[in-house]
């Protein structure tokens, strides 16, 4: 039987050296959501057992999509190559912790920051300055490094830290982004960010009545 020898074509050898590149990049990324998710799962672990109830609810991580990291690096006015893909993105890899309280995320922020292999790039504290449309998230960009078989290679991810209630808002905001709004655009954004203060006054109101369960608990001892 003849043996078909793939010889690619000398004006295209760049696209699959490309390809391989984007692969092997995208691999290091999922590696470093594998490690991170890890950390934040022993801290969910370590703090349910100690606090006798569990501060994360969920977990949820993502790789950007292809063509979400082109649309990206266009808007950014970067040509779209897998050297400045890892150069100008910081949440390639993105991780989303959802706690009960507000106070957890504070919590849960503190601990990653104190592990001496997280190294915190950025803080955005959506909470205390939300966004004028009302976002509140507390956004961290870090970077751990993460073992491979030719060595330690530091690798970034986005680490979005919210409570369910702002999950919520967050998560139906997003959806009607995707409809172009022309009428009424003002109006709905007025009361789209009435919504998202409700939300967060609803959000200090459940932690403090945690805080009177949990005093009311203390003095039953
Ligand atoms: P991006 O280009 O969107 O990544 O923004 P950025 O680099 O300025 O970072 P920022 O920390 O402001 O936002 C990062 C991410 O937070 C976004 O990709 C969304 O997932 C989330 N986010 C930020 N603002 C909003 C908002 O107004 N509504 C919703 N639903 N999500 C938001
Ligand atoms: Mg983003």
């Amino acid at each position: 039987m003849a043996v078909e020898l793939d010889i690619i074509p000398s004006d295209t050898e760049h696209i699959f050296e490309q390809a391989a590149q984007y692969q092997e990049v995208m691999m290091r990324y999922h590696c470093c959501i594998l490690e991170m998710r890890t950390k934040i799962e022993v801290l969910s672990t370590e703090m349910s057992v100690r606090y006798r109830r569990n501060p994360i609810e969920f977990i949820e991580s993502r790789l950007k999509t292809p063509s979400s990291v082109s649309r990206k690096l266009r808007k950014m006015g970067h040509e779209v190559t897998v050297e400045n893909m890892e150069k100008y993105l910081s949440d390639i890899a993105g991780i989303r912790v959802l706690c009960a309280y507000i106070d957890d995320i504070y919590e849960i922020a503190r601990m990653l920051a104190c592990q001496e292999d997280v190294n915190i790039i950025t803080v955005k504290d959506y909470i205390k300055n939300p966004k004028s449309n009302g976002y509140r998230s507390y956004h961290l960009i870090v970077e751990i490094p993460v073992n491979f078989s030719d060595g330690l290679r530091p690798v970034r991810c986005e680490i979005q830290i919210r409570t369910i209630a702002m999950d919520f808002w967050a998560t139906l905001d997003h959806d009607m982004q995707y409809k172009k709004l022309v009428e009424d655009s003002d109006e709905i954004m007025r009361e789209l960010k009435e919504c998202a203060d409700v939300i967060h006054q609803t959000d200090e109101k459940m932690m403090r009545l945690r805080e009177r369960i949990h005093r009311i608990e203390e003095d039953e001892f």
